[in-house]
C-alpha cells in the first residue's frame, strides 16, 4: 500500500487545476446504460472509483473507451445483474441499479455494506423503486427489483438525515423511461444531481426542477446518445483553498465554481481567509490569523459533510475553540484520533467534535481510514512541522486525481511512497 510522506510547514503557491467532480461523474457513467447508443463524457478525472466504475460496466455488457480526460461508453446489449465484488468495492456503484431498472426492467446488484464513515442505507433507493411499481426483494445478500412496467409516481424522497443525493439520482434516472410522470419530493439538490440531470437531458429525458427539492421527471419511451462536460469538482476544490489557508499560502483554483461553493467560501471568510473570484476560477489567500468558526454540515446547499474533516484540520490551526457538528453521517469523525496523534486538541461529544485550536501540529505516521479523512491528514502534515507520513493512501486515489503531483506543483514537499 502507498503512502505519502510529506515534510510540512511550506506555503502552497501558484495554480492548480479543478477536475472533473467525481460524485457527478460515477452516476453519470450509470447513466449511459440508459441507452444502446454510444455517449461520450469529457472531463472525467483519472481515479481509482471511475476505474471501478468503467469494469462493472464492462462486466455489465458495455463497451468502455478511456481516452485522455474523455470516456465513451457504449451499452448495446446488458444484463441486469451486478458482481459481488466489483459492488462492494465502491458504494457509489449502486447507482447502476437505477438505469438497469429503467432499462431493462429488473436489477439485481449486491447489498452495498456499510463502511468507515456510517451505516449507508438504501432503503430511500428502494422505496422510489417500489412507488414506480417494481417488487423489491433481498436475498442472499442480493437485491433484486423488477417490474413488468414502470409507471410514474409521486413519492417523497426525505429520511432521517434529509434527502439522498444517489438516491435521487437512482430514481430519476429509472424514472426517465417510465410510462408517465414522476415527482420526487425532498429530492437532494446538489449539483452533482443537476449535472446529472443536464445529461439525462442530452439524452432526450424530459427533467425538470434539478437542483431544487422537487424534481419533476415526464417519461419518455426511449433515450438516446449524448456528450456532456462534468462539473468541476468543489469537494476537490474545497481541499485545496483549505490547503492553501492551513500553509499560511495563496493558491487559484483554476476552473473552480464558486457558485457550487457558497457555505464553504463563506465559513473561510468567516475564519479570516482572503477569497476572490476572477474569471480564471478562485484565488484564496491567507491574511495573517485565523479566527476559529463553527460549523455543522447539512445537505447542499449547507455545509457538506465531505469539507468536515478538512475543515476540522484547519481548525486545529486556529486558536480558539470551535465547534464542528455532523449531521449526515453519524460516524464520520475517524480523523479526530488521527490529527491528535499530530498534537491536535480534539474531544467528542455526541455528533460534535470540540476542537480546541492555535497548538503547532507535529509530524507523525498517521493512518488514512477514509476519502475526505486522508485529505484532511494531508492537510495537517502539510502544516506540521517535521514530517508527516500518511499511510493507506489509496483512500485518497480513489476520489483525488494526481493529489501528490498537483500539491507538488504548488511547492509542497510531498512524496509517493510506492509499496514493492
Ligand atoms: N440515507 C438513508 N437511506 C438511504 C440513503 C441515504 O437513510 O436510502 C441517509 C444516509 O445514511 C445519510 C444521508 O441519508 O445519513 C445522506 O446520504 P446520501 O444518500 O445522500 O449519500 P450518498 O448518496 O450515498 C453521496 C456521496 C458522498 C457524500 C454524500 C452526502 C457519491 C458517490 N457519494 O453519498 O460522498 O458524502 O452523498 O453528500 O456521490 C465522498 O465523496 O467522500 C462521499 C462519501
Amino acid at each position: 500500500m502507498d503512502s505519502f510522506l510529506i515534510k510540512g510547514s511550506v506555503p502552497l503557491h501558484g495554480e492548480v487545476a479543478i477536475s472533473g467532480a467525481k460524485n457527478a461523474v460515477l452516476p453519470i457513467m450509470a447513466a449511459a446504460l440508459l441507452t444502446a447508443e454510444p455517449c461520450v463524457i469529457r472531463r472525467v478525472p483519472n481515479l481509482s472509483d471511475v476505474k471501478f466504475m468503467g469494469q462493472i460496466l464492462t462486466w455489465l455488457g458495455a463497451q468502455v473507451r478511456f481516452e485522455g480526460d474523455s470516456v465513451r461508453i457504449q451499452a448495446r446489449k446488458i444484463k441486469g445483474a451486478g458482481d459481488y465484488d466489483l459492488i462492494r468495492k465502491m458504494r457509489g456503484s449502486i447507482c447502476v441499479m437505477g438505469p438497469l431498472l429503467g432499462r431493462l426492467k429488473k436489477a439485481a446488484v449486491s447489498l452495498p455494506g456499510g463502511c468507515v464513515i456510517g451505516a449507508r442505507p438504501i432503503n430511500l433507493h428502494l422505496k422510489g423503486f417500489a412507488a414506480l411499481g417494481a417488487k423489491v426483494v433481498i436475498e442472499n445478500g442480493y437485491v433484486h427489483a423488477s417490474a413488468k412496467r414502470l409507471v410514474g409516481a409521486a413519492m417523497f424522497l426525505g429520511g432521517r438525515a434529509g434527502p439522498t443525493v444517489l438516491g435521487t439520482a437512482n430514481v430519476m434516472m429509472a424514472a426517465t423511461l417510465a410510462e408517465g410522470v414522476t415527482v420526487i419530493e425532498s429530492a437532494a439538490c446538489e449539483p452533482e444531481v443537476v449535472d446529472l440531470a443536464s445529461f439525462l437531458n442530452a439524452m432526450g429525458a424530459q427533467i425538470s426542477g434539478a437542483g431544487s427539492p422537487t424534481v419533476t421527471i415526464t417519461g419518455v419511451k426511449e433515450l438516446h446518445g449524448a456528450e456532456h462536460e462534468v462539473i468541476p469538482d468543489r469537494i476537490e476544490a474545497a481541499t485545496y483553498a483549505i490547503a492553501a489557508a492551513a500553509t499560511n499560502g495563496e493558491v487559484t483554483l483554476r476552473g473552480a465554481r464558486a457558485d457550487h461553493l457558497r457555505a464553504v467560501l463563506d465559513k473561510l471568510k468567516d475564519a479570516g481567509v482572503g477569497i476572490e473570484r476572477s474569471s480564471a476560477g478562485i484565488t484564496v489567500r491567507r491574511n495573517g490569523r485565523l479566527k476559529p468558526v463553527d460549523i455543522t454540515t447539512l445537505p447542499y446547499s449547507g455545509f457538506p459533510t465531505d469539507v468536515q474533516a478538512q475543515m476540522m484540520a484547519l481548525m486545529t490551526l486556529t486558536p480558539g475553540i470551535s465547534i464542528i457538528t455532523e449531521r449526515i453521517f453519524e460516524s464520520r469523525f475517524m480523523h479526530v484520533s488521527e490529527l491528535t496523534r499530530l498534537g491536535a486538541d480534539i474531544e467528542i461529544e455526541g455528533p460534535s467534535a470540540i476542537v480546541k485550536g492555535g497548538k503547532p501540529l507535529s509530524g507523525a505516521p498517521v493512518m488514512a481510514s477514509d476519502l475526505r479523512a486522508s485529505a484532511a491528514l494531508v492537510i495537517a502534515g502539510l502544516a506540521a512541522r517535521g514530517t508527516t507520513q500518511v499511510n493507506r493512501v489509496y483512500h485518497i486515489d480513489r476520489g483525488y486525481e494526481n493529489i501528490d503531483g498537483k500539491l507538488r506543483q504548488l511547492g509542497a514537499r510531498i512524496e509517493r511512497i510506492e509499496e514493492s
